[in-house]
């Protein structure tokens, strides 16, 4: 995919979830250039350890805004949530088991899960809409 830049457009109207977003969606560049400088392997483990922390409290928050909002799908949107948790933690066993291009995974996961995922499902649940390069 495209680098992805956060904009006004990927707001949701709220500021903290909006600025955890935009923490994610940097990351995710700065990995996809670590990918291209052939550094993948060097930042994986820093990125996944940053990773296992943002995502289970953004997913937190997230769920909590979506809750005081009334969202529709909100428990299909829980097991999303709890489905990318659970591919960290295998990615974090992998990279525990020193699997070769792991950082490689984990960068793919970035840019091919997480990414998509805020472009696509949290955006269609908060704002009934979703951007350009949508997915689940
Ligand atoms: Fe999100
Ligand atoms: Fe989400």
């Amino acid at each position: 995919m495209n680098a992805v830049e956060w904009d006004e457009s990927l707001s949701v109207g709220d500021a903290h979830v909006d600025a955890q977003h935009k923490y994610m969606i940097e990351l995710a560049g700065t990995l996809a250039k670590a990918l291209e400088n052939g550094q993948a392997n060097l930042v994986a483990h820093e990125a996944l350890n940053a990773l296992d922390a943002y995502t289970k409290q953004h997913f937190k928050d997230e769920e909590e805004l979506m809750q005081r909002l009334g969202c529709v799908d909100l428990d299909l949107h829980r097991k999303k949530h709890a489905s990318l948790l659970m591919d960290v933690q295998n990615l974090k066993g992998q990279m525990i088991a020193r699997m070769p291009n792991i950082g490689e995974y984990v960068i793919k996961w970035v840019q091919k899960c997480l990414v998509p995922h805020i472009l696509g499902a949290d955006m269609r649940a908060l704002k009934g809409v979703q951007a350009p390069q949508q997915d689940s």
